[in-house]
Formats: C-alpha cells, sequence, structure tokens
C-alpha cells in the first residue's frame, strides 16, 4: 500500500535516518549445495515462499529448499521501525513498467521487494483482509474452496492479534472483533498506539457524510472508516515480516529448512511433463546450477516474476514462446494475463491551519522527530510507531456510496467490449475468464468496496481504486531470467476504472469541505486544484494516477482452464506433475484494501494442502 511514499521518503527521511543501529542480531543461512536434492524447492522467499516453507519444513523428515533472488535485511531501522520506514534498499529498482496506452504512453516504477521475506519487509504493513463477497467470487470462478468461510480458519492461524489498549481504544473510536481473529499464529499484528490529532477530523468529517464506522474491517464486511491494523509487533513496534515470522521464528528448530539467498531461479527442469528441480544463478560469481526436487517445485516469485519463470520454462502462450525460441512443455496461455493492481493517486492539500504534529511534522520538524524518536526508543507511544508519511485510517466503499450515479457506471462497464479491451484478438480460454469475471465484479459494485482514501492528517492524501476491470499482462521481453519482463499494467484501458476515480475524487472534496475538515483550511495543491470540468478534471486525474499501488496479483489466475486458468483450486500448474504456484499471482482478480493478510492466509491453506496430498499432514 502507498507505494508513493518509497519515492517520497527518499527526500524526507534523511534527516533523521541513523545508520544501522546493531540493536538486532543477524542469523547465517543455510547454503544449498549445488546438485543437491530436496523434497520440495520454494522458488521466491516472498511472504508466500517463506509461509509455505515454514509449514512444509513443520514434518521433520521433510527437506525444504527456498532460493530467494534478494539477501538478507540487515535489520535496519528503515525496515524495522514504521515511522523510519524507507525500503528502497530492498526493493526490485529499477523495474519499470511498459508505456500505458491510456495514460499518455508514460511508463511506471512497478513496486517490489527483493529480499528474503519479499514484500513483507518492504511494505508498508497494512494489514487487513477484505470482504467475504470478494473471496465467495473467487469461488465461484474456479478457485473452489477459497470462499471466506474455508479462509476464515486460516487468516486466524496466520496471525497473532494482539488488542489495543482500551483506554486509548476508546479515545479513539477503535473497535474490533475478537472472534474473527488469531491468538497464536506467526503474523504479530496490532494497532499503533499513538496518532496525530487530526484522526478525529478525518474520522468525524467521514461520518458527518454518512460513511458508517466498521467495528471490524476483518470480520467479512470491509466498507466504512476503521482503523488500520498492521503487521507490527506491539511489543518492540517493529515490523513483523515473514523473514522473521516464518523463517527466524523457528529455523533454530529446523535444520531441514534452508534458505538460499542472492540466487535467481531462472527455470524449473522437466522429465516430459513432470517438474523434477530448477536452474538457479548464484548472483555474485554468475554461475548456474541446478538442484532437485523429488516431490514438488512450487513457485513463489511474485506476480510479476512467477509468470515470467513458467514462461522461460515452457509454460505459457506457445506461440508467444516460440518465438523466443522455447519449446513448449505445456500450452498454457494464461499465463502472465490478467495482471492487475489497484491505482493509486495522489490528492494533497495545503493546510492553513492544521492542527500539530500531523503525518507530515516527522518529515518537516527535525525537533518533532528527535522527541518522537527518544520516546520511541524509550519504549512510549510515538509518532514512530505509524508507518512514516501515512494515516491510521480508511474509508473504503462501495460503488454506490462514491457517487449517486453509480447507475451508469455501470451501464458503461456492461457497455465494454470485453474482447476489444484485451486487444482485439485475445486467446478464446482468457477472453471467456475475463466474462465471467467482469459479470461478477460489476455485479458487487455497490456491495463491496471499490475504493479508498486515506488521509495522513498531514500533506497527504490517497485515493485508491481497487476494483478495476482493466486488465494488463506480463510477458517475456527475452530468453534470460536477468531480463525484466514487459510488465504492462493496461491501466484504465476499460474507461469505467477512470469513472470509478472521478467518484472517489470527488467525494474527496466533500469530504474535505465537511466542517470537520474544513476548519483546518485544506486548499487543494495536487493533482486539479480550482478545476470544476468533469473532462479537464479527469484529464488531470489521468495525468497524476499512478497504475500501480504495489498490489499486483492474478497473473497465474486459479480458474478453470478453459476459462485462461493456470493453476487448479490445489495450486497445481494444469498440464503438469510436481509443480504448483502459491502467491498473489493465483487470485483471479484484486482484492480490496491491502493483499498482504490475503497472501499469507492463502499460503497457509496452499501448505495445508500440499501436505495431504503427499500424506504429511
Ligand atoms: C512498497 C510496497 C508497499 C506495500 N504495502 C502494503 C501494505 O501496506 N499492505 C499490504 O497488505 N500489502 C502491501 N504491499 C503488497 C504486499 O507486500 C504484496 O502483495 C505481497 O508481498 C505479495 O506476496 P507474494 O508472496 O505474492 O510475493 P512477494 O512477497 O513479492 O515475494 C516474491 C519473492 O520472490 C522473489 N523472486 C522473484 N523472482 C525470483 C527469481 N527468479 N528467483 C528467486 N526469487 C525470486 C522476490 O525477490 C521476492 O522476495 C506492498 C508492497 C510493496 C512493494
Ligand atoms: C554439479 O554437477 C555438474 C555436472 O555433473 C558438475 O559440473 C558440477 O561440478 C557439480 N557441482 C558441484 C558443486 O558438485
Ligand atoms: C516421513 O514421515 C512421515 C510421517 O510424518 C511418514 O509418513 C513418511 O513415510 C516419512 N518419510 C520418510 C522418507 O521417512
Ligand atoms: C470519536 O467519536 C466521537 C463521537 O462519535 C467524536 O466526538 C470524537 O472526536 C472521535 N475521536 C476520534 C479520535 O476519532
Ligand atoms: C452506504 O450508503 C448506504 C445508504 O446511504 C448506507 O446505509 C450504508 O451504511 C453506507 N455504507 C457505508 C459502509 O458507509
Ligand atoms: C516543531 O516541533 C517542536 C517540538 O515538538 C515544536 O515545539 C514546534 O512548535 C514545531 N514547529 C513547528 C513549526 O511546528
Ligand atoms: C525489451 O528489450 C528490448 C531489446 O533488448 C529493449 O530495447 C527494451 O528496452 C526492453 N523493454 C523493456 C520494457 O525493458
Ligand atoms: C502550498 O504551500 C506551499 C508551501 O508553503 C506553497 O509553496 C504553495 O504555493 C502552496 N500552494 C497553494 C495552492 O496554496
Amino acid at each position: 500500500m502507498l507505494s508513493r511514499v518509497v519515492l517520497g521518503l527518499a527526500l524526507a527521511v534523511g534527516a533523521y535516518a541513523r545508520p544501522l543501529a546493531g540493536r538486532y542480531a543477524q542469523r547465517i543461512e543455510s547454503r544449498a549445495a549445488s546438485n543437491g536434492t530436496y523434497d520440495f524447492i520454494i522458488a521466491g522467499g516472498g511472504i508466500a515462499g517463506l509461509t509455505v516453507a515454514d509449514r512444509l519444513s513443520e514434518v521433520a523428515n521433510v527437506s525444504v529448499l527456498v532460493i530467494e533472488y534478494g539477501p538478507f535485511d540487515q535489520r535496519d531501522d528503515g525496515v524495522m521501525i514504521p515511522g523510519a520506514y524507507f525500503p528502497v534498499p530492498y526493493l526490485w529498482l529499477p523495474l519499470m513498467s511498459t508505456p500505458q496506452t491510456a495514460l499518455g504512453g508514460a511508463s511506471y516504477l512497478v513496486p517490489a521487494g527483493r529480499v528474503v521475506g519479499g514484500g513483507s519487509v518492504v511494505n508498508a504493513m497494512f494489514f487487513h483482509r477484505s470482504s467475504a463477497e470478494d473471496y465467495d467470487a473467487w469461488d465461484k470462478l474456479g478457485a473452489t474452496g477459497w470462499t471466506w468461510k474455508k479462509l476464515l480458519p486460516y487468516f486466524k492461524k496466520s496471525e497473532t492479534f494482539h488488542a489495543p489498549d482500551s483506554t486509548y481504544a476508546a479515545e479513539h473510536n477503535l473497535t474490533w472483533d475478537e472472534s474473527v481473529h488469531g491468538f497464536s499464529g506467526p503474523v504479530q499484528a496490532s494497532y499503533a498506539p499513538y496518532d496525530f490529532p487530526g484522526a478525529a477530523n478525518f474520522y468525524n468529517g467521514a461520518r458527518s457524510l454518512g460513511v458508517q464506522a466498521r467495528e471490524d474491517p476483518n470480520a467479512g464486511d470491509a466498507t466504512g472508516i476503521f482503523h488500520l491494523q498492521h503487521s507490527v509487533d506491539p511489543k518492540t513496534q517493529t515490523r513483523s515480516s515473514a523473514r522473521i515470522n516464518h523463517y527466524d521464528r523457528v529455523i533454530d528448530s529446523r535444520p531441514n529448512y534452508h534458505v538460499l539467498p542472492n540466487s535467481i531461479v531462472g527455470k524449473v527442469i522437466f522429465e516430459g511433463t513432470t517438474a523434477v528441480g530448477v536452474e538457479y544463478i548464484d548472483r555474485a560469481s554468475g554461475v548456474t546450477s541446478t538442484v532437485r526436487a523429488s516431490k514438488e517445485v512450487i513457485i513463489s516469485a511474485g506476480s510479476v516474476h512467477s509468470p515470467q519463470i513458467l514462461q522461460l520454462s515452457g509454460i505459457g502462450d506457445a506461440s508467444q514462446l516460440a518465438a523466443f525460441g522455447i519449446e513448449s512443455v505445456v500450452d498454457l496461455p494464461g499465463v502472465g494475463q490478467n495482471l492487475q493492481d489497484h491505482l493509486n493517486l495522489k490528492v494533497d492539500y495545503n493546510y492553513t491551519s492544521n492542527v500539530f504534529p500531523d503525518g507530515g511534522s516527522l518529515q518537516s520538524n527535525a525537533t518533532y522527530a528527535a522527541e518522537q524518536r527518544a520516546l520511541y526508543d524509550a519504549g512510549k507511544p510515538s509518532a514512530f510507531d505509524i508507518t512514516a508519511t501515512t494515516g491510521s485510517q480508511i474509508i473504503q466503499l462501495p460503488l454506490s456510496n462514491w457517487t449517486s450515479d453509480s447507475a451508469s457506471i455501470i451501464a458503461l462497464a456492461k457497455s465494454q467490449d470485453p474482447s476489444a479491451l484485451l486487444g482485439g484478438n485475445p486467446d478464446p480460454t482468457v477472453l471467456s475468464g475475463f466474462k465471467k469475471q467482469r459479470e461478477i465484479i460489476i455485479s458487487n459494485f455497490d456491495t463491496v468496496a471499490i475504493g479508498d482514501i486515506s488521509w495522513n492528517t498531514g500533506p497527504e492524501t490517497s485515493i485508491y481504486v481497487t476494483r478495476p476491470l482493466s486488465r494488463g499482462t506480463v510477458k517475456l521481453n527475452s530468453t534470460s531470467i536477468l531480463v525484466d519482463p514487459l510488465i504492462d499494467f493496461g491501466a484504465i484501458t476499460d474507461p469505467t476504472d477512470l469513472e470509478m476515480l472521478l467518484a472517489i475524487y470527488l467525494k474527496n472534496r466533500e469530504l474535505m469541505a465537511t466542517p470537520d475538515i474544513a476548519v483546518l483550511g485544506p486548499i487543494e495543491t495536487t493533482p486539479a486544484p480550482g478545476l470544476t470540468d468533469l473532462e479537464q478534471i479527469k484529464t488531470a486525474l489521468k495525468a497524476n494516477v499512478a497504475p500501480s499501488n504495489a498490489h499486483m496479483c492474478c497473473t497465474n489466475a486459479m480458474m478453470a482452464r478453459e476459462d485462461g486458468g493456470v493453476v487448479d483450486p490445489q495450486n497445481r500448474v494444469y498440464g503438469t506433475k510436481g509443480l504448483s504456484v502459491v502467491d498473489a499471482s493465483v487470485w483471479p482478480f484484486v482484492v480490496a484494501g491491502g493483499p498482504q493478510a490475503s497472501v499469507y492466509a492463502g499460503a497457509e491453506k496452499a501448505a495445508d494442502v500440499i501436505k495431504a496430498r503427499h500424506g504429511l499432514l
């Protein structure tokens, strides 16, 4: 979430960033010998990869190797301390999109983690679930068994929920429902014990517009205004990354769990259509080695790189692969299709009479930052408990709550030609799946969240479109894993997405004009100050929107093969043996809000399914 933070922080954080504090221990990784054999090999040690590795290696006589492109993080303040958030050293840089045709041909940064722990080391830590209807729609689209009801036990299993202090909670209108939470899982989930005074203005302003206060968005209805739970261990107020919660936590007792960092999986090795191992490159030496898997190869390289690895291995659209001289193992046109993300728009204001301190004070006021850091270091509530430059609350609403004219937006969506949206000559299976998705997604535009507003109480407001109808692709640009794939978000190729963005933007203007916020003297500075003509506003929105909020997904969809699907409901790649995909790339469509809680839960579920099919449960 809030990927622009990543860039904005590069300058802002300098005022108080410190070199390595040295207050954290270092772990030493196990190195796998090349030419070895493991029961399971996992390509990519991100959220899904480490979750599955942890669960599989619970079985003492099962050996697991994770091969991860990035290094172990150094437990730098920038990734450990929320208020010092500065993930740049562990991002995949530069990773760029192709020119976006509907956005004037501009290319955009594709934010992704490249580190043991993947996105969980670099993300903004917001940890929340989507609405029940979203998961139920996945199930209807072919991800059979991925309903809200069946995922709930895995959401619980994945987390240890820490309730906030009751006095603090009452003062801040912070509510929750313990019955939907877990209390013994690996991810430490909590709420920041500090907030800026402007949070009350945001809350009261939203309430005055009729936005419901949601008791707990993790209970199956993720609409309304609510406080953002985050993946932070409240005992230390530090990040609970997958590296910490699914590796460090268990590694002393798991000689059977190896992580090989700084190593790039280039392709899967097949005997016929059975995956028997992978080829990987040591980043330091450039040497290519192989390692064998006797039970399964699991691809968990994230939604940009998992399809790239499959394609390089001969799994994908056979005619596209032939153009690169890659022999087809299984002709699976859905690989790399169906790319989705959340649109991300920065809508900023100057405030003539804001209340000090606010969500920009750590960056603008070194005295304040030093005071807050001292409180943090003393274990007292502090602005450093909040992810730098972000807010603690979010408003997520269905379409009809953003605009009184949702009917015309729905009509616009229904009038689109899905084939033309996919470029005019799509693979028939991919088109079939897209049509089914559109029908179900449009049918609940008015009941589940389609977008969000989050104000950081200072200079930054963020607007997101979270139920996009546009689709993109990830395609090879080379036969080398070392060359980035072509990442085309297809942002706003369906004009419905721009209308949704406009509706949220206009509602934000109403929000800023409520007495609770107007009293702070907001003056819009970007993207459309002073504009009232809707066409002019839309032009400004297109010039300012980013196609990614770092929530890429869905490029190896769990749908029927006839619908362009890539994996079956047990995460197995169609047409192969011994090969599965477990990460956000298997979702049929993107969840509302932050994805990470859903990635953890989905990986917990997949781990159980994998154990079951190998008699390891
Ligand atoms: C800057 C940023 C902010 C975010 N903020 C939030 C937030 O606040 N809340 C939220 O819910 N979500 C957030 N997200 C998104 C969330 O972190 C991701 O959705 C999640 O990490 C996806 O999990 P994954 O397992 O699919 O992939 P990842 O966690 O991305 O893991 C994939 C791993 O595979 C590795 N890899 C890739 N290719 C290869 C290869 N060829 N060989 C070996 N390894 C490879 C990568 O280096 C990476 O470590 C954010 C993401 C970013 C980047
Ligand atoms: C792995 O096997 C290859 C081919 O037999 C060999 O060239 C290489 O030296 C082996 N590597 C190691 C580390 O044993
Ligand atoms: C590993 O243990 C499981 C039970 O946990 C058993 O079924 C299996 O046979 C064992 N495998 C080996 C290779 O020892
Ligand atoms: C909490 O809600 C009450 C009324 O519902 C309001 O007066 C108060 O300002 C709110 N405080 C915060 C921090 O949201
Ligand atoms: C959406 O609007 C309806 C109708 O005004 C209202 O009943 C509902 O509570 C609103 N939803 C949220 C989440 O605010
Ligand atoms: C900066 O922070 C200090 C310490 O909290 C505070 O006294 C001062 O008023 C702040 N300055 C501004 C311009 O807000
Ligand atoms: C794709 O490869 C071509 C040829 O190597 C290169 O010029 C181009 O920049 C690449 N495209 C992207 C988006 O990386
Ligand atoms: C907003 O504030 C900045 C810094 O004080 C100033 O340079 C800019 O002109 C202001 N913009 C508007 C629209 O008031």
